[in-house]
């Protein structure tokens, strides 16, 4: 049965992590993030790679960020113990011996796509081969836009919020959605870590926020695809064309407006959720950017979520246990709620004594 918590005790660790922007390290910043319940401090080498380190001193437990930079290393601000870019201790004032547990945690760290991701897992398992990409966000023909929200939700109800788009239609009638949305199902069908979703529609009508930028008039063929991977990462190709000119067949007039939108989440604490996005647009109008009228809509859209969610979270808490109770537009949610679990159970199990894989199918 699933559950819907208000506390998320146990996060996948096993993945890599959006730790935030990479403009977000400079050459001489220090910059502390909690992420997973664990403050850990970033900076930049000298050779320009991040280094990301457990944000307490392993001597008394100060926090390295309020520290001192000297060249790679960062100097404690409580007793001046000096630690390099790997986290280990290379000098303690006053004192010549320098233990070889003097150090503090060290996390892989790497730059792709213009974020910064960090493996916060078993060492030994980091493959920088499995993290999502998001390839568009460097490429010239995608002009796009990013932002930034902080939750005071576990990450899980973002899923959720995400996995299931009927909510278009009821928190974002004036931006994003239209009647359309909430009656019409989605296509769910599992895929390699995750699951892709489907949704088109017909012969309807372009969001209300977008009507000003529309390349063509009259009724749309739409398309909202994207791939969920778990346990907090969207890749959204959505747009609209024409209707009847071929898009559902794949065949997209120069009219077509297209967009592509990336969506992470990444846990700060049991109860509160670092909030990531782009959306951006291979189109522009003979007036404005595509991207500056639909990024408007879309930051107010996701502003609209996380009120909803954050009173939802405020209800969950309140009154006795909570047993939710599924309806049709629900089956991705179940299904990536048991995804997540699987992941937890694995991770779980010392190696060599994996559970056999759990059935992933589509049935409820
Ligand atoms: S707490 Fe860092 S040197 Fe004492
Ligand atoms: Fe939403």
């Amino acid at each position: 049965m699933m559950q819907i918590e208000t506390h998320v005790d146990r996060f996948v660790r096993n993945c890599w992590y959006v730790a935030g922007w990479a403009d977000e390290i400079s050459a001489d910043n220090v910059l502390e993030r909690t992420l997973l319940g664990e403050s850990i401090v970033f900076y930049r080498a000298a050779d320009g790679r991040i280094v990301a380190l457990e944000n307490r001193c392993c001597h008394r437990g100060a926090p390295l960020h309020a520290g001192r930079r000297e060249g790679d290393s960062l100097r404690c601000p409580y007793h001046g113990m000096l630690f390099n870019a790997e986290g280990q201790c290379t000098e303690i004032p006053g004192q010549e011996m320098i233990p070889q547990r003097a150090c503090v945690r060290s996390y892989q760290v790497t730059e792709r796509d213009e974020l910064i991701w960090i493996w916060m897992g078993e060492p030994a398992k980091a493959d920088p081969g499995r993290i999502i990409r998001f390839e568009w966000h460097t490429d010239p023909a995608w002009r796009k836009k990013r932002s930034y929200l902080h939750y005071h939700a576990p990450y899980t109800l973002i899923v959720d919020n995400l996995l299931d788009f009927s909510h278009l239609t009821y928190v974002h009638s004036t931006t994003i959605g239209t009647p359309s949305t909430a009656s019409t199902r989605a296509q769910v069908e599992p895929i390699e870590g995750g699951l892709k979703i489907t949704r088109r529609y017909y012969n309807d009508r372009i969001q209300a926020n977008r009507s000003s930028i529309a390349t063509f008039q009259g009724p749309a063929d739409r398309w909202q695809i994207y791939e969920w991977f778990a346990p907090s990462f969207v890749r959204l190709y959505t747009g609209s064309a024409p209707a009847g000119t071929g898009a559902h067949e794949g065949r997209l007039v120069p009219e077509a407006m297209q967009y592509r939108h990336c969506s992470v989440q990444t846990p700060e604490t049991s109860t509160s959720t670092h909030y990531w996005f782009t959306h951006a647009a291979n189109f522009k109008t003979e007036t404005s950017e595509a991207i500056d009228v639909v990024f408007d809509g879309v930051s107010r859209a996701f502003k609209e979520d996380k009120d909803i969610i954050e009173v939802q979270q405020k209800a969950l808490q309140s009154g006795r246990p909570f047993q939710p109770m599924n309806i049709a537009h629900d089956q991705a949610l179940v299904l990536a709620r048991r995804l997540i679990q699987r992941l937890l159970d694995e991770e779980a199990q010392p190696d060599g004594q994996k559970p056999a894989p759990a059935a992933f199918e589509l049935a409820q």
